[in-house]
């Protein structure tokens, strides 16, 4: 019986014209794959319940609780057969060559809703969805104290839904500025609301060590503080505060892993090495070259002192760090930085000197290489993938290495051509720290200008990748590296409605883009995050002018 309610619905979708005009059609973002608006609406009532399927439980209590809060209805869960007027999740694993684990199915109809989807994720899409076409106040965290006019009513649709690309993600910086794990928890919720499924964490760098490491206390006891910052307004003068000590500790990120789990997003950590590492020669200067002693950077910027790799206390430190991080993150990629590594220091150490014959190796950049493959080679007797910036290229890459393409997308071509998984973050398009527009009165930011509709235009397969190598581009992601973003309210700022953007880029068909069309759903997309309490910068026409 329900495998036959999913079958007509897939009848239906197959039959629907795929048209790219949105009409008055609800205001999805990111937009779904395939949906036909039918007649009618379906409301949530005081006698809705949720029913769900063995193995459905999780998520359809997760979406009671989403839609008790904002509502006050108590939509209980019950067994058996449904009701009239149910919201009803099946999970279906036979839907997955269909689906995939994070498609979903959704029809809505006077008299019930209905998601499928092959596996827990497609079913938490499906209830987003669903969330999406009731009225703005359902995103509320508080009880909304008067239903909305027309009530809590969604209109009647068949969608067919899947992602485009498995990586969908945001990076977040609390390296330069820490950010608390409660407002993690915001950002996570805020890009669940947009289906991004992937936040990378930059745990470290030159300016702070961010993250509990109990075998060596001391990179954060001394690493996670700064004696000051560059001043607002003037990057070159120091404000004279000391900043920290502020780090997460393992307990603190073993919970934000378990809420992002709840959403449905991986929580990748980055460990920056070999440069990027002056935080943690503050603690341990023999990991370096010259052996310290060092402070930490109080100004923006890439430090010249870097690991020392011809020192074998050096791997073996960080393999320490990274055996508990693994412990913390069940991630499969652990992200290892490689970017904006002065070598210099390298040239005239005697260590990496000997480092380098003892290996045969044709200078430093071959040197990082083989640095790397140590890491990898570690990451994988974890069963864990190294993923790196696209200067770990430079020197040759690992067997197994990912790239993250971020300057520009010719890394990312590059290591795709060679058989390489890669994430495309290039900074023409996905550098969420750049302005948004030229207008007086934005915030200081580093420079650059990606205005919303450059967002919007990203394609992250490259036209000159060859067909057979495409499906090495798992997604793309916005970055929010913090030098100026000293608040959550800042990171917001920056990223919304950027991410919202993004959001479309990575789930949608390339095929169903439509910039015009997706600034008209934003419209009725910002009242959601006014309800989520998110301090998105307001759209307007002239962004776009140079
Ligand atoms: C980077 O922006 N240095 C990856
Ligand atoms: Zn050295």
């Amino acid at each position: 019986m329900k495998q036959r309610r999913c079958f007509a619905l897939l009848l239906l979708l197959c039959m629907a014209p795929l048209t790219n005009s949105w009409g008055a059609a609800p205001a999805l973002i990111p937009a779904p794959a395939k949906m036909v608006v039918a007649e009618g609406t379906f409301r949530l009532t005081r006698e809705t319940s949720i029913c769900a399927n063995a193995g459905a439980e999780a998520e359809a209590r997760k979406l009671a609780v989403a839609l008790r809060t904002p509502t006050g209805l108590a939509l209980p869960l019950k067994a058996g057969e449904p009701k009239p007027g149910a919201i009803v999740l099946q999970l279906d694993r036979s839907l997955e060559p269909r689906l995939g684990a994070e498609g979903y199915r959704l029809s809505v109809t006077p008299t019930r809703v209905t998601i499928c989807a092959a596996a827990e994720a497609g079913l938490f899409y499906g209830g987003m969805t669903l969330r999406q076409l009731l009225p703005a106040q359902v995103f509320s965290a508080k009880r909304t104290t008067r239903a909305p006019d027309g009530g809590w009513a969604a209109p009647c649709v068949e969608i067919e839904d899947r992602p485009r690309f498995a990586w969908r993600g945001l990076l977040l910086d609390p390296a330069r500025h820490f950010m608390p794990p409660e407002f993690i928890k915001k950002l996570v919720d805020t890009m669940a609301l947009h289906k991004l499924n992937v936040l990378q964490l930059h745990l470290t760098d030159d300016q702070g060590w961010r993250i509990e490491i109990k075998k060596h206390p001391q990179l954060t006891k001394l690493g996670s503080v700064r004696k000051e910052s560059p001043v607002h307004g003037d990057r070159k003068r120091g404000d004279g505060k000391r900043y920290g000590p502020f780090f997460y500790t393992q307990r603190q990120i073993r919970d934000l892993v378990a809420y992002a789990q709840v959403r449905h997003v991986t929580l990748v950590p980055e460990i920056e090495m070999p440069g990027h590492f002056l935080a943690a020669m503050v603690a341990y200067p023999a990991l370096s070259c010259r052996g310290g002693p060092f402070e930490v950077r109080t100004r923006w910027g890439i430090e010249p002192d870097i690991l020392c790799p011809g020192n074998d206390a050096a791997l073996a430190f960080v393999k320490d760090a990274l055996t508990e991080v693994c412990e913390l993150f069940p991630s499969l990629f652990i992200h290892i930085g490689g970017d904006e590594c002065p070598r210099d220091r390298w040239k005239t150490c005697p260590k990496c000197q000997a480092r380098i014959r003892a290996e045969n190796l044709h200078g430093e950049a071959q040197l990082q290489t083989w640095f790397n493959h140590r890491i990898e080679e570690f990451l994988a007797s974890k069963g864990r993938r190294l993923l790196g910036w696209d200067e770990i290229l430079e020197g040759g890459l690992t067997p197994g290495a990912a790239v993250m393409s971020w300057r520009g997308i010719k890394g990312g071509i590059a290591a795709a051509n060679a058989g390489h998984d890669v994430v495309m973050a290039p900074t023409t398009h996905c550098y969420f720290d750049y302005a948004q527009s030229k207008a007086p009165g934005e915030p200081e930011c580093i420079g650059g200008f990606i205005p919303l509709s450059r967002v919007y235009e990203f394609e992250p397969i490259p036209a000159e990748l060859p067909e057979s190598q495409r499906h090495h581009i798992l997604g793309a992601q916005g970055t929010l590296w913090s030098e100026y973003m000293w608040t959550p309210r800042d990171v917001e700022y920056f990223a919304f409605p950027r991410a919202a953007a993004l959001a479309e880029v990575v789930w949608s068909p390339a095929e169903r883009k439509d910039v015009a069309g997706f600034e008209r759903r934003l419209q009725d997309h910002l009242p959601r995050l006014d309800q989520l309490g998110v301090n998105y910068r307001k759209p307007s026409a002239a962004d776009d002018r140079k």
